[in-house]
């Protein structure tokens, strides 16, 4: 049935002149999950499902936003940015004016440092108010960044509309800052950097101490292989529950080891690590330690062996977080396991976990046994019927209009 209440357009919601389309991507993560808030390396790529933010500029200080998911209309004033008066998808988008008006103020941090840019020009005090209308082919809930998405074309519109001159690194500090503080979830700065820094056919290799970005050839196409993502329906939140409870645990563990963060341990850290954590919190520290080297692995792999030779990471990947950081859920094991056991190269849950989409690295002609597996899988096991699409590596965060 048509719901005839909700918007679907720009102008069916607001009467100002259109004056540019910007988007951003989300992202899968191909590798280094839950290394991010450590210091660690981390291989994610943007991909083909992009969120899509038409502007007007209006005359006063509102921002007022809309979209075609959602009838209605949330507005916030310039001048009253306030996180405790956020909430809901728009806190994503207000978050962001809010990031960026006291980006200056945090100027330190050490994100903001790293990034680079130059914040002390940052000023919203006579910046135009504006109309968004967004919409969006990321799936929501499905651990492929649709908030990312949103945070990452906002930023990009609110950064050339109020003539804010900063790197894109920069920009994914700010919109990690707005999610941390305005959305209240305490991720890490991978998703937004997939999102503003994606290119084509790349995966995006970050260093998230020093935010150094080097982009990775990935070759999929040309090795006859494809990313197959299955979203198993299972929800998740970050604000919440497991993640929150994961990353205390790896501060825990950084602390004990007298460390300033799980970045600084390696291999060779692993048995003094075992001595001195209880069992759980070794668990958590390993998986961080050998998934920073899976990355750095993975990179040379792809760069001297191609794409057919990296599978047996992905799945080690998996292992780790199923085993050692706890963050898989049956559903995704079964659709790693049955991807593996009908011809995938490799396989994992990618993102926060806890649900969410895993990942299979696929031969092109073994594509549909893998995916009717999986749903048959999922149909003999009770659970949801899974929604089972093809990825591909795609440009970052850009003005279309
Ligand atoms: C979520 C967070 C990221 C990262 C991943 C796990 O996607 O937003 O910052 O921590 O989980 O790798």
């Amino acid at each position: 049935m048509t719901d005839t209440t909700t918007p679907r357009g720009f102008s069916d919601v607001f009467d100002t002149e259109v004056v540019g389309r910007w988007s951003a991507p989300g992202r899968v993560n191909l590798i280094g999950e839950h290394t991010d808030y450590n210091d660690g390396f981390v291989l994610p790529f943007a991909i083909d499902r992009r969120t899509t933010v038409t502007v007007g500029v209006r005359t006063d200080r509102l921002l007022r936003v809309s979209s075609s998911f959602e009838a209605g209309v949330h507005e916030i004033s310039l001048d009253a940015l306030d996180p405790a008066s956020m909430s809901g998808w728009s806190s994503y988008v207000f978050g962001i004016a809010w990031a960026l008006h006291v980006a200056p103020t945090r100027a330190e941090s050490p994100a903001f440092s790293a990034a680079g840019g130059d914040l002390s020009g940052v000023d919203l005090s006579t910046a135009t108010g504006l109309d968004l209308f967004v919409e969006s082919d990321v799936p929501v809930g499905a651990g492929l960044s649709s908030s990312a998405a949103l945070e990452c074309s906002v930023a990009l519109a609110f950064a050339e509309l109020w003539s804010i001159d900063v790197n894109r690194s920069t920009l994914a500090a700010v919109g990690q800052l707005a999610e941390n503080e305005a959305v209240g979830a305490p991720t890490g700065i991978m998703d937004q950097s997939a999102s503003l820094l994606g290119r084509a056919d790349s995966g995006v290799f970050l260093d998230c101490r020093s935010l150094d970005a080097d982009v990775v050839e990935l070759g999929f196409a040309a090795a006859g292989l494809e990313v197959l993502v299955v979203d198993t329906k299972v929800e998740h939140a970050h604000a919440t529950g497991g993640y929150v409870d994961r990353r205390a645990s790896c501060e825990r563990g950084a602390a004990a080891l007298g460390v300033s963060s799980l970045r600084d341990l390696d291999a060779d850290d692993l048995a003094r690590a075992e001595q001195m954590l209880d069992d759980e919190t070794f668990r958590r520290v390993r998986h961080v330690v050998t998934e920073n080297q899976r990355v750095l692995d993975t990179v040379r792999t792809l760069r001297t062996d191609g794409a057919r030779a990296i599978g047996h990471l992905l799945d080690a990947s998996h292992v780790s977080m199923r085993d050692d950081f706890e963050i898989s859920v049956p559903e995704l094991d079964l659709a790693v396991a049955t991807a593996q056991a009908s011809g995938a190269l490799g396989a994992r849950m990618t993102g926060g976990g806890f649900g969410g989409s895993a990942i299979a690295l696929v031969p092109t002609e073994a594509r549909a046994a893998v995916e009717q597996a999986v749903v048959a899988a999922f149909a003999e096991a009770g659970f949801a019927a899974p929604t089972v699409f093809t990825v591909n590596a795609d440009e970052g965060a850009r003005r279309d209009a």
